[in-house]
């Protein structure tokens, strides 16, 4: 079982990483094959709301964009981390969501989990990782948690050990989550009210975007 760990932040040593790295660690110990990406590292431009990918199914850039949602495409379950930036999700990790639009509208990570873990200096981290984990769950995935801690400097979290701790137990419960397919009633009935607006959406648009059309015809969805 693949379990992908996705850093938002630009501090590819700082807080957040430290939250995912433990939670990456408890998926491993659980018998997890895992992987992080940086997306500090990667080359990611802005979606620029063109319609190709709904029409054509490929995108207008030619960047680190496909490879990312390849490798989740890939994963069993995913991992989001960012620090909060005033209330939300960094950039870097906000610009891969956008890019995400097509893989909303299709449902493609049907099937999969995710978990999410955010770092603040003050406030606000729980709602980021909330944020995180919603973006999972509209295409189509179940989550199993949040993990968060404040910082307390660079590099370092408040009562860290706890705070690794259980980023460690959420990692483990995600591997668990997987390994019994566990599904979770809320997000599921969720999830189906939310696909049923997107079928509406992809029938709306049938003309312009035959792609997102196709898709949903060959899955036997329409
Ligand atoms: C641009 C920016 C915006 C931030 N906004 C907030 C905020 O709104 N609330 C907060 O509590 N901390 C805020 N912080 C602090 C970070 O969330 C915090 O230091 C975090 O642990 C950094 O994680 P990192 O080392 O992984 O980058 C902000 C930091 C930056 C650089």
């Amino acid at each position: 079982m693949k379990v992908l760990g996705i850093l938002g932040s630009p501090h590819t040593n700082g807080n957040t990483v430290l939250l995912l790295d433990a939670v990456l660690a408890g998926a491993a110990a659980a018998g997890a094959e895992t992987e992080k990406i940086n997306l500090a590292d990667l080359q990611l431009a802005f979606c620029v709301a063109c319609g190709r990918c709904y029409a054509v199914g490929e995108c207008v850039h030619d960047d680190d964009a496909e490879m990312v949602k390849e490798k989740i495409g890939e994963a069993d379950a995913i991992v989001l981390a960012s620090p909060n930036y005033i209330n939300s999700v960094t950039a870097q990790l906000k610009t891969l969501m956008d890019r995400c639009s097509l893989q909303i509208h299709c449902q493609v990570w049907r099937g999969k989990y995710g978990a999410a873990v955010a770092t603040a200096g003050g406030s606000g981290e729980e709602e980021v990782a909330e944020y995180a984990n919603a973006f999972l769950r509209v295409c189509g995935a179940q989550t199993v948690g949040v993990t968060t801690a404040r910082a307390a400097g660079v590099g370092a979290l408040q009562d860290q050990e706890a705070a690794l701790a259980r980023a460690e137990a959420l990692g483990k419960d995600l591997m668990a989550a997987v390994a019994e397919q566990r599904v979770y009633p809320e997000q599921v009935a969720a999830n189906a009210a939310f696909a049923e607006r997107m079928k509406q959406l992809v029938l709306h648009m049938a003309e312009h975007a035959p792609f997102q059309y196709d898709y949903w015809e060959k899955m036997g969805w329409l």
